[in-house]
Formats: C-alpha cells, sequence, structure tokens
C-alpha cells in the first residue's frame, strides 16, 4: 500500500481504480477519491497523480490534463488580509476627506 495523497490518505490503488472507473484527469481523479482536497490542496500529490495517470494511460504526463486552480493558492496569513484591508479603508477615508474641486453640491 503506497499512500500518495498524505492528506487525504489516499492509495495508488483508490488512484488506479478511479482510473479504470474513467479518470483521466487530476480533476476527475480528485471528484472520485478526494486525492488533492487535504490542506496542501495538491501541492503535494499532484505531481504524483498525474505520473499514476500517465501511466496508467500509456500516455506522455504533458498530455494529463492540468488541475484547475482557485485562490488562494497558497496559505495567506490573516495578519496579511487584515493589513491590505485596513491600509484600503485609510484610503478611502482619504479620499473622502478631500474636498470636491470644481463640483457644484
Ligand atoms: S497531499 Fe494530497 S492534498 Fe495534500
Amino acid at each position: 500500500m503506497k499512500i500518495i495523497c498524505r492528506c487525504q490518505d489516499i492509495t495508488e490503488e483508490e488512484i488506479i481504480d478511479a482510473i479504470r472507473q474513467g479518470a483521466s484527469t487530476i480533476d476527475e481523479v480528485k471528484r472520485l477519491v478526494r486525492a488533492g482536497m487535504g490542506p496542501c490542496q495538491g501541492r503535494t500529490c499532484r505531481r504524483l497523480v498525474s505520473q499514476i495517470i500517465a501511466r496508467e494511460l500509456q500516455k506522455p504526463i504533458s498530455d494529463v490534463f492540468p488541475p484547475t486552480f482557485r485562490p488562494p493558492n497558497r496559505p495567506v496569513p490573516f495578519k496579511l488580509v487584515m493589513a491590505e484591508f485596513q491600509r484600503q479603508e485609510k484610503e478611502d477615508l482619504k479620499k473622502a476627506a478631500k474636498p470636491k474641486i470644481g463640483k457644484k453640491p
């Protein structure tokens, strides 16, 4: 038993079963067995899954359709999100405080 997706404890056999059920892309394997849906979002297992698909379907790895990515692709510390929010809030306050020149009320 060879674990391929450490986050979800998905074995190579489970991935091969998914391919035999008709999965031919990383996303299809993900939908069937959840490989790539763990906390690392497939950063660790994606390459291994594509190698298994290529090997099982006997096609070059470049022909394995890449997965779709959804933001954020990397974990973002919440303090960075809050810093950006506060920066935008300050900017909005400055804009609101500026007198509008040339416009009649
Ligand atoms: S190792 Fe597969 S999602 Fe993290």
